[in-house]
């Protein structure tokens, strides 16, 4: 099997046959940056110093072939061919919080659009499940696989952990949550993970850019900040396809006209509503929207989840609106790797 040794660190463990470099690293508890692990995020592009490797399904849309000449690799996809000599970062978890994986079991279901779910779970009540606003949790399936959500509520929100699921097939996970699951089924979570979260000691304005459900975790960072009372100024553009899309404009909307220094700007990318309902808001891609009204984004942290073609959009357009790269942070979990796989035509047999 072959061993990876992580430069500068000098940490070593090995992959399974046809396990991406990503995956090894952090079932040995080596926690390297990540994000979607679809391959299109980016936060995984480490330098390969030596070795060989490849990309089973192809060049992954998030690197270069630029980037690919330098060195540089996707490790969320790289499948190792050879020891590897890899120079990365380990990112520390945050000290207060510790990744447990637990029972729990679906305490409600509320369907808030079409194909979204807000999901509740209840954790056994000797457990503590502490995380930071932003993070994720895994849900763990058969044979194992999992697939990662982003956590809805902050962490004062009560016992339950609230998810916002899309409906992303027909027989996969979220097809089965929408059909056949029901309060009272019960799950596996491994979580918190992740290193999205609210940099609270930040001196700049947070602006948050979430697309769909990428909405979830920037709604965790925003109910807490509403929670401790921190008045500092907030904007929050969420882009969706449609009015239902938009499943808590109302809530939003009261926010922006209760707490001062908050403002919420919804941004639509379907088709222009009927005549019943008539859209008077902002229609287009959610990140041309905020390059619209604010060319000069050097003075935010940026907060970026959602589609992956939107994080890659932010990704390319902001720095060059003076944007630093270390004042961007950014999630993206819409598509689990294997549905981003049957998209690209790439999946392999069985995938679902
Ligand atoms: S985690 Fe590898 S590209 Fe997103």
């Amino acid at each position: 099997m072959p061993q990876i040794t992580l430069v500068p660190t000098g940490q070593i463990f090995v992959t399974e046959p046809g396990e991406p470099v990503l995956a090894a690293a952090l079932r040995a508890g080596l926690n390297l940056p990540h994000s979607c692990k679809g391959g299109h995020c980016a936060s995984c592009r480490a330098r390969i110093l030596t070795g060989e490797f490849a990309y089973p399904r192809g060049r992954p849309a998030g690197i270069t072939a630029d980037e690919e000449q330098g060195g540089y690799a996707l490790l969320c996809q790289a499948i190792a061919l050879t020891d590897l000599r890899v120079e990365t970062r380990e990112v520390r978890p945050a000290p207060d919080v510790e990744v447990k994986s637990l029972p729990c079991r679906i305490e409600r279901m509320d369907r808030v659009a079409d194909d979204v779910m807000a999901l509740f779970l209840r954790l056994p009540a000797v457990e503590e499940f502490n995380y930071r606003p932003g993070q994720y949790l895994d849900v763990m399936l058969s044979g194992g696989r999992r697939r990662s959500f982003s956590i809805a509520g902050a962490p004062g929100d009560g016992r339950l952990i609230e998810l916002h699921v899309r409906r992303a097939s027909q027989s996969g996970f979220t097809g089965q949550l929408f059909d056949s699951m029901h309060s009272g089924t019960l799950l596996r979570i491994e979580g918190p993970l992740g290193q999205f979260w609210f940099r609270t000691e930040s001196p700049r304005p947070p602006l948050f850019v979430g697309g769909g459900t990428g909405y979830a975790p920037l709604r965790a960072m925003l109910r807490q900040l509403v929670a401790a009372g921190d008045r500092r100024p907030v904007t929050l553009y969420w882009g969706a396809r449609g009015v239902p899309d938009l499943y808590e404009h109302a809530w939003l909307e009261d926010l922006q006209r209760q707490r001062p220094g908050f403002s919420y700007r919804p941004v639509l990318s379907g088709p222009p509503a009927d005549d019943a309902a008539p859209w008077t808001g902002r229609s287009g891609l959610v990140h041309e929207a905020v390059l619209a009204d604010l060319p000069e984004l050097a003075g935010f942290d940026v907060y970026a989840s959602g589609p992956p073609a939107m994080v890659e959009a932010i990704r390319e357009a902001f720095p060059r609106h003076g944007l630093p790269r270390e004042q961007l942070f950014f999630d993206s979990f819409d598509y689990a790797p294997d549905t981003l796989a049957k998209l690209q035509g790439t999946a392999p047999p069985g995938a679902q």
